[in-house]
């Protein structure tokens, strides 16, 4: 019986090395906020749910989550630089703590339109928070305050990240095998 592991090409980065990357990054969070800052991490939906899952786990102050929905791609490899808000937020962001957690920062645009869209809203900081990061293909210059892993100019799925809205629950990043892409394309 095949399995949509049999799609996946190669294992860029583990299990164990995105679990012990997201144990170090909460540690600089615990090292720099406190429980009066009470920042708000906003996720990114739907690529950043299990990154923010595992990371609020590693938090030893108080915080609070709230869920954004960016469409940014469509069942396709490529950004169309197109962003639109699917699901905004609910509560005010004045002179508070923002923390975007976002599951990978590519060309840029998503982010550089989300910092404009909170900055409009006066909140006292805003700092994003990636778990990956791809600068070769910058198309707007946005520089994350934390990554987790630098990754090559290969379009990568698993631990949240999807082709065409699957492989979201491959617990770590690869690679998918060429003919996955390929089958897909035929059929349009
Ligand atoms: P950006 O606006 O081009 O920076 O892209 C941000 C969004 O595109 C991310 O939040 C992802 O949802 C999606 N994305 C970019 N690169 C990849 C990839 O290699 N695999 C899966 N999704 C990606
Ligand atoms: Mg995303």
């Amino acid at each position: 019986m095949s399995s949509l592991f049999d799609d996946i090409e190669k294992v860029l980065i583990t299990e164990e090395e995105i679990q012990a990357r997201i144990a170090e990054i909460g540690q600089e969070l615990n090292d720099i906020y406190t429980d009066e800052d009470l920042p708000i991490l906003v996720c990114i939906l739907k690529g950043a749910f299990m990154f923010l899952a595992d990371l609020t786990r590693h938090l030893t102050f108080r915080h609070e989550l709230e869920f954004m929905e960016i469409s940014s791609y469509g069942d396709d490899t490529k950004t169309s630089g197109v962003v639109r808000i699917l699901l905004d937020l609910e509560v005010s962001i004045e002179d508070r703590t923002v923390l975007i957690v976002e599951d990978i920062v590519d060309s840029g645009n998503t982010i550089h339109y989300l910092q404009r869209h909170f900055a409009a809203r006066n909140p006292a900081e805003v700092k994003v928070i990636t778990l990956l990061d791809k600068p070769s293909r910058r198309e707007v210059e946005v520089t994350p305050d934390f990554i987790g892993f630098e990754v090559p100019d290969e379009f990568v799925m698993g631990y949240g990240l999807d082709y065409a809205q699957q492989y979201r629950n491959v617990p770590y990043v690869g690679v998918l095998k060429p003919e996955v892409y390929q089958e897909d394309t035929e059929k349009d």
